[in-house]
């Protein structure tokens, strides 16, 4: 199993293990991930159900990442049937005690490198403007890649029926096989 060797952890609220494992996720990960994605208190909190799907239908465009067996980080993706060489990233959550050591970025390398082998070269995704470790994580995606960051506006406030604030387009590519700087 692929793993990745973080910085190490400097307070007792994290993982004493510095390894997270990534890997597809399964049927049993998507209560984690939902459980998860409801704790960060800033993503849309979809239905246990979407996540279910989501392992079971987009399980080759998703990552889960593992520390000491339990699921502490998730990206959810597929690839877009209008144009098969993009891949959306639709949601990406690291469990606070995990953040800040690379692993948001690590399960978006991964699962786009993945990709690559299907035919993808370009990454999108939204974000809102007040995201700043979003928006971060994707600039040093897109830099590890060597590739371009592209910004615009997709969803205004207009397309939401809740107040939702705007959801910016992030392009990053063109994106090449195993191609790191
Ligand atoms: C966004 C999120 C997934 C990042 O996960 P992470 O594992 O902590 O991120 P990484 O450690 O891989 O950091 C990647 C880059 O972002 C930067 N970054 C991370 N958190 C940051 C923050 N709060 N503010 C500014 N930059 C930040 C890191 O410094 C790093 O940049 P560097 O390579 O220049 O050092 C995590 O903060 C999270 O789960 N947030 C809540 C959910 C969310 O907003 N998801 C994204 C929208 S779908």
């Amino acid at each position: 199993m692929p793993e990745l060797v973080d910085r190490p952890a400097h307070d007792t609220n994290r993982y004493r293990d510095d390894t997270a494992f990534l890997r597809r996720p399964r049927l049993s990960d998507a209560g984690h991930m939902w459980r998860i994605a409801k704790g960060t208190g800033v993503l849309d909190v979809n239905s246990s159900y979407a996540y279910l799907l989501w392992c079971r239908d987009f399980r080759e465009t998703s990552i889960v990442a593992e520390i000491d067996s339990e699921i502490i980080g998730f990206a959810t993706g597929f690839v877009r049937p209008e144009a098969p060489d993009t891949l959306f990233i639709w949601q990406v959550a690291v469990d606070e005690r995990a953040r800040g050591r690379g692993i948001g970025v690590a399960m978006l390398d991964r699962v786009l490198g993945q990709a690559t082998s299907f035919g993808v070269r370009f990454l999108e995704t939204t974000v809102t403007g007040d995201n700043a470790a979003s928006q971060s994580m994707f600039t040093t995606l897109a830099d590890r890649r060597g590739a371009g960051i592209y910004a615009r506006p997709l969803f205004t406030p207009d397309h939401f029926p809740d107040g939702h604030t705007a959801e910016d387009l992030y392009t990053i590519g063109p994106i090449h096989e195993n191609g790191h700087r």
